[in-house]
């Protein structure tokens, strides 16, 4: 990817930054890319945060993530001398929720937690994951232990889900049906509410009356709790962004990537997100120019072999670096602020280690080519 000169570098955007989102399509590296950007805020002497998303075990063991108490920030060892500090935490959507609620549900807290509904759904309500990675940067930029903060994204079905989570949470208090379980005709509700009787009804022969006894009692022990996290969603929401936040948005040079990272780039634009890098991860480095005359090989040699798979690379890392230009071409166009573009080839190995990771850290912190 070429670089714009006037564009600000990865390093800056590092130092100049109180909170990074990665965020973009599922598998392209946004969670090595998370921890890899809180290796160069430590390295530049910053104390950083790196809030992920159910990393690989084996980057998890490397970081040094305990699994009992793992989201919890936790100092990362082993890294050498360095300025500044790097901690990690791995999100635990339902711990999350747990906290949001004993924050905010004060006398009503224990009731709510010890509901089976709630337990239910705490893990899995419907974009809750989303909501929950930003809520829990909302908790830890609360606390001011650390200057900067870098957030996992998790692997939406749509990557713009993370974006609208806070909205989606607010909107959920105004939906009908949770409307009529928690409003102040609760009992006539209950037999007069044409969604209401055919909700219980469905719930009752599925999971039983108790479950209806539950379910309604869940939902009007959290109607409490509606102003507080509608506040909440509204100042994540702002948060998301503020000048000093930035939005990477990480990819692979694979054309329906590209396709979900430009859309995902329109999001951000359109939404006034600080769209402020684009990195290109798992690109195939291009191979050194072959010096061997073809016609002078015999075919079906093995060297025949080698030659042929030296042209099938090359023209793969080609076409990756014309499917990224238009990447660029369509970023620049529609930017909002000064991106950074940068590169990084696929290493030989996957990223489990301190020292891959490193090489992730150098990979995007080196002036673009
Ligand atoms: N530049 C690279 N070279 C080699 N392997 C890489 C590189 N970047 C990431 N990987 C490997 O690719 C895999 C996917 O990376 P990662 O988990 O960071 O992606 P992700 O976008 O967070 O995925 P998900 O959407 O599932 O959360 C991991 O095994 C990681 O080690
Ligand atoms: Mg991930």
């Amino acid at each position: 990817m070429t670089a714009d000169p006037a564009a600000a570098t990865f390093a800056e955007l590092v130092d100049t930054s109180a909170l990074v989102v990665t965020c973009g399509p599922g598998g392209v590296g946004k969670t090595t890319t998370a921890a890899a950007i809180g290796l160069l805020g430590a390295r530049a002497g910053r104390r950083v945060v790196v809030v992920t998303i159910d990393p690989a075990r084996r980057l998890a063991d490397a970081l040094g993530i305990p699994a009992e108490t793992a989201d919890d920030p936790h100092r990362v060892r082993g890294l050498g001398r360095m300025k500044g500090t790097l901690d990690v935490l791995m999100l635990d959507a339902e711990r999350t929720f747990d906290r949001l609620i004993l924050d905010k549900a004060g006398k009503q807290a224990e009731g709510i937690l010890n509901n089976p509904i709630y337990r239910s759904i705490a893990g899995s309500l419907s974009g809750a994951q989303e909501y929950m990675a930003i809520e829990r940067l909302h908790q830890l930029h609360e606390a001011g232990e650390h200057d900067l903060i870098v957030v996992d994204t998790p692997p939406s079905r749509h990557a713009v889900d993370i974006l609208t989570a806070p909205d989606r949470l607010a909107s959920f208090f105004g939906h009908p049906v949770y409307r009529t379980l928690v409003g102040p005709s609760r009992a006539m509700a209950r037999v007069t509410s044409t969604a209401t009787a055919g909700f219980a009804w469905a719930v009752k022969r599925l999971a039983g009356p108790q479950i209806v006894e539950d379910t309604l009692d869940f939902f009007s022990s959290i109607s409490g709790m509606e102003d507080g996290l509608r506040k909440r969603a509204a100042a994540v929401s702002k948060l998301l962004r503020n000048q000093d936040t930035s939005f990477v948005l990480v990819t692979s040079p694979r054309a329906e990537a590209i396709d979900e990272a430009l859309h995902l780039n329109e999001a951000l634009q359109d939404g006034g997100y600080p769209m402020r890098a684009a990195v290109a991860n798992l690109v195939h480095p291009l191979p050194p120019a072959c010096t061997i005359d073809p016609a002078l090989v015999r075919a079906g040699s093995a060297l025949d072999d080698q030659l042929r798979h030296h042209g099938e690379l090359t023209a793969l890392a080609v076409a990756e670096r014309a499917e990224l230009a238009t990447l660029v071409d369509v970023i620049e166009s529609t930017k909002h602020d000064d991106v950074v573009f940068c590169q990084v080839e696929l290493l030989a190995q996957d990223v489990h280690a301190l020292d891959t990771l490193a090489q992730i850290a150098d990979a995007l912190s080196a002036p673009a080519a």
